[in-house]
């Protein structure tokens, strides 16, 4: 059964997550789809932005419970989902989630580990395990710690409150919020912005940023400046500064 859609609109690819009668619930087959189309497009060298999304109403709400419910201490053990999740975050292209109405548990950390998150008017987030007697797994207490600091963060994964758009884009972990009726347009049209820049460069960008979580500054400086100068070796940094000296737009090749 195929949970995921998979489109193409110019260079940015759309990954769609398609299980409406559960609520796009991330079922091991579903993450294990969804991380196999990024894979793959991560490898596509026609796609330089990857927009995942699920329906107008939810995004994802969270893992399945009624597969979970099912499964012993032991299986979670001997067949965990986080090389699954591993697998989605080592993705270099950019990923922007498209998230309209629910995002929770593993909807919300789903959102989380994309690069950027698209809202629409009617996006809700929140980390409800604690009400399920569990917490997290899939990244939520580390990534929402990272954007929303201890105090907040605190407070969602102990009492599986929910955040809505509005307040999500005041929280800092959404990067805007567009209205439900211009979903999920704007959100590819965002992706698009992204899409246009020169692919290498928006990788090593992704890269560096990325570092800055896991690096103390000095390693995180010293990161940067490495990128900074295979971005150096690049045709398209030669292209970029050529076509502003002639006062043209870019042409990237993505070389
Ligand atoms: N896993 C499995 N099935 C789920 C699900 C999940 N995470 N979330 C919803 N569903 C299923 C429901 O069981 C129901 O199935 P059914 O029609 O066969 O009974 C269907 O999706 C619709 O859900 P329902 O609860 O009836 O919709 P609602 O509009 O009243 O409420 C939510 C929507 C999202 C608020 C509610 O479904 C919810 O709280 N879901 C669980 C969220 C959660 O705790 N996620 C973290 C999991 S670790």
């Amino acid at each position: 059964m195929s949970y995921t859609r998979v489109e193409h609109q110019g260079a940015v690819a759309i990954v769609t997550i398609d299980r409406p009668d559960k609520l796009n619930a991330l079922s091991p087959e579903v993450l294990e789809q969804l991380a196999s189309s990024v894979t793959e497009l991560d490898r596509d060298e026609s796609v330089n932005c990857i927009v995942i999304t699920g329906g107008d109403e939810v995004f994802a709400a969270g893992a399945d419970i009624q597969k979970m419910a099912q499964r012993t201490f032991q299986e979670v053990i001997t067949n965990s989902t986080m090389p699954l999740w591993q697998q989605i975050a080592a993705c270099r292209t950019p990923l922007v989630a498209a998230v309209s109405g629910w995002a929770l548990g593993g909807g919300c950390e789903l959102a989380l580990l994309c690069d950027m998150i698209v809202a629409s008017d009617t996006a809700e987030f929140g980390q409800p395990e604690i009400t399920l007697g569990i917490i997290p797994g899939g990244g939520g207490t580390q990534r929402l710690a990272r954007v929303l600091g201890k105090q907040r963060t605190m407070e969602l994964v102990l009492t599986g409150r929910r955040v809505e758009a509005k307040e999500a884009l005041r929280l800092g972990f959404v990067n805007m919020i567009v209205p439900k009726k211009r979903w999920p347009t704007d959100a590819i049209e965002f992706a698009q912005v992204v899409a246009r820049r020169p692919p290498i460069a928006a990788k090593l960008a992704k890269q560096a940023v990325l570092a800055a979580d896991e690096m103390p500054l000095d390693a995180g400086l010293a990161h940067e400046r490495r990128l900074y100068e295979l971005a150096m070796a690049t045709e398209d940094r030669v292209e970029g500064m050529t076509a502003f000296l002639e006062k043209r737009r870019p042409e990237f090749s993505g070389r």
